[in-house]
């Protein structure tokens, strides 16, 4: 199941311009520590992830876009390409419930973008989840199907090693409603169960699966407890760097507990 690294992404969406960025990072960098057990990824807006690269530390921060078109290269007017971002990012995230519902990108659109940052050597986080709605209509476990098959299905058995997953319901980012740590278990097993259908049991028990949604210093503890949780996606409190350190350094606990067992 989960491993014993957690990871934590901070996911700063459209706030903070390059100054503003540059400081907390700097911010960020004294309150956070460098530890083997915790990966921390920072998801910056495009615009400051060139400068952002040559300030991180890259054993204490990796970098992840929060957007890219899947095309390489061409006139595709005002995009940026994971080949443009190659080096400068190691991941990136795709399907984020504000790209699909906000920009209505397709799971075709999805699934190009995940291929895209695989032959980029970006790995991509590949956000699912159900909104209000579809939860409130019993179909939870039918989105999730159809947003992992159609957003891996041009993914190799090899290449699913490069993948991870977050798990982001999309009545939960963003709104202050907490899922229940029983509801996130049931659905990431249920994540995990559909990948062992596609890519086999050992692809299911290694995959990384994150949790997102308005998860808080106060929250993360309970999510990062959760089998088969290996960290979290962490928007809002991601901004305030007492509430992201706070969430790092449970990850750090949590980590330790599962080694100790
Ligand atoms: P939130 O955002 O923590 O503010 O709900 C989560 C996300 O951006 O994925």
């Amino acid at each position: 199941m989960a491993s014993n690294k957690k990871i934590i992404v901070g996911n700063w969406k459209m706030n903070l311009n390059v100054q503003e960025a540059s400081l907390y990072l700097h911010r960020l960098s004294k309150i956070i520590e460098i530890r083997r057990d915790v990966e921390v990824i920072l998801a910056p807006t495009t615009l400051t992830l060139q400068s952002l690269s040559l300030q991180v530390n890259g054993r204490q921060f990796k970098l992840a876009a929060q957007n890219f078109y899947w095309r390489d290269h061409g006139s595709y007017t005002g995009e940026v390409s994971a080949t443009q971002l190659r080096g400068i990012v190691q991941y990136g995230l795709v399907g984020h419930s504000e790209r699909r519902h906000i920009f209505n990108e397709s799971d075709k659109d999805i699934r190009n973008k995940v291929e895209a940052a695989v032959r980029n050597n970006i790995r991509p986080i590949l956000c699912v989840g159900e909104t209000a709605w579809e939860r409130a209509n019993g179909e939870t476990y039918d989105v999730l199907h159809d947003q992992l098959v159609g957003g891996l299905a041009n993914i190799t058995s090899d290449e699913l090693s490069r993948v991870m997953i977050a798990y982001e319901p999309v009545w939960a980012v963003g709104t202050g409603q907490n899922a229940l740590p029983t509801y996130v278990s049931a659905a990431v097993s249920a994540i995990r169960n559909q990948i062992e259908q596609l890519y086999g049991k050992i692809a299911a028990d290694s995959i990384q699966v994150l949790y997102g949604g308005s998860v808080t210093a106060h929250s993360a503890a309970d999510y990062l407890a959760l089998p088969g949780i290996d960290g979290l996606l962490i928007g809002g409190a991601s901004l305030n760097a007492d509430s992201f350190g706070e969430i790092v350094r449970k990850a750090h606990r949590g980590s330790l507990i599962v080694e100790r067992k």
